[in-house]
């Protein structure tokens, strides 16, 4: 099968000069979780998200001697897991070419927040390459390839709700994210950090175990699709208490997948069901905020923004996130 990125890069890139991106980090409201194709990390279900605004990770590749990477102003050693990743995924852009480069990249991501930032770093890392690169791509084509990197980096290309939709072809083409034409600035989102450390396991190594072992696994896929066409209708509708119902469901059905795997694979800690059980006591007081967890034991939570006041006052710890301040 042709190389993707052969497919659409010019077949001798040009001479690089300074480029430069930024990429939002994103919370999937509807989650990805399973591959129907390992290599070309094709989903087995679309997803919808919403990207974190500011909170992201801002890359520049300029050329060089040698390849470098740095990471929030460190130098790494090239064996360093991360300058691993982040070569092997320039090299699949250089596709043998020699054409040496320094890729420095920084986080705004707060380290307490305990975020993962794969899916803004290499969403950021593919368009500076773009612009380094002086690629005339459209955003849709770089985030087919962002989807390379990891598959949450294929919706971070774009600020707002975006929708990945999983594609149908063989070949993954079709298989890229679209942002979603409107704007909901009472649209709150708050992390509310449980665990800060690394995961436990990779979301890579999870959902390939869990759709090897799990036999929850098989109602997965078609709910999964289910939801994000439903989310994405209540998004439409500006229906927030469809939005949000929907969005926890999603969320706990992939954990219940996680939790029925052999072994079982529990993101959530003690800490992860206390928020819960205290979102929902406040919840039957009235306050309009649903919850939300990946591949970790963090919380996050979305409300709108007259529900800002009592969120905190719930959750003195949370960091609230209001991801339409910002617009590209
Ligand atoms: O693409 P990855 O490896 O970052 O996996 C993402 C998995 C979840 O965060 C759990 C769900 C999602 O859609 O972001």
């Amino acid at each position: 099968m042709a190389d993707p990125f052969d497919s659409v890069l010019p077949r001798v890139l040009p001479e690089p000069i300074a480029g430069e991106a930024f990429a939002p980090s994103n919370i999937a409201l509807s989650k990805y979780w399973g591959k129907r194709d390992d290599a070309l990390n094709l989903p087995l279900n679309s997803s919808l998200s919403i990207s974190l605004g500011a909170w992201g990770t801002h890359t520049r590749v300029s050329p060089s001697d040698a390849d470098s990477v740095a990471f929030n102003g460190a130098e790494l050693s090239l064996e360093d897991p991360f300058a691993v990743k982040v070569l092997r995924f320039v090299d699949r852009f250089r596709r043998g070419q020699d054409l040496p480069l320094q890729i420095e990249t920084r986080n705004s991501i707060p380290t307490a927040a305990g975020l993962a930032s794969s899916a803004s770093g290499f969403a950021a890392l593919t368009m500076a390459l773009a612009d380094a690169f002086k690629l005339e791509l459209s955003k849709s084509t770089l985030s087919m390839l962002a989807r390379f990197g990891s598959g949450s980096a294929t919706r971070s290309l774009w600020h707002g709700f975006v929708r990945w939709d999983r594609g149908e072809r063989d070949d993954g083409s079709d298989s890229r994210a679209a942002p979603l034409d409107l704007s909901w600035p009472q649209f709150r989102i708050a992390i509310v950090p449980v665990d800060t450390g690394p995961k436990s396991q990779s979301s890579r190594q999870g959902m390939g175990h869990t759709a090897a072992t799990s036999p929850l696994f098989a109602a997965w896929p078609a709910q999964a699709e289910a939801d994000c066409a439903a989310i994405e209708a209540a998004i439409h509708a500006r229906d927030f208490q469809a939005l949000g119902s929907l969005a926890e469901a999603n969320a706990l059905a992939m954990h219940a997948t996680m939790l029925a795997a052999r072994p079982a694979l529990i993101y959530l800690k003690a800490e992860s069901w206390a928020v819960l059980e205290t979102l929902r006591h406040a919840r039957d007081e009235g306050l309009m905020a649903f919850a939300t967890m990946d591949a970790g034991a963090n919380v996050k939570l979305i409300f709108e923004s007259n529900s800002q006041d009592d969120v905190r006052t719930t959750f003195p710890s949370a960091e609230i996130i209001e991801p339409f301040a910002h617009s590209s």
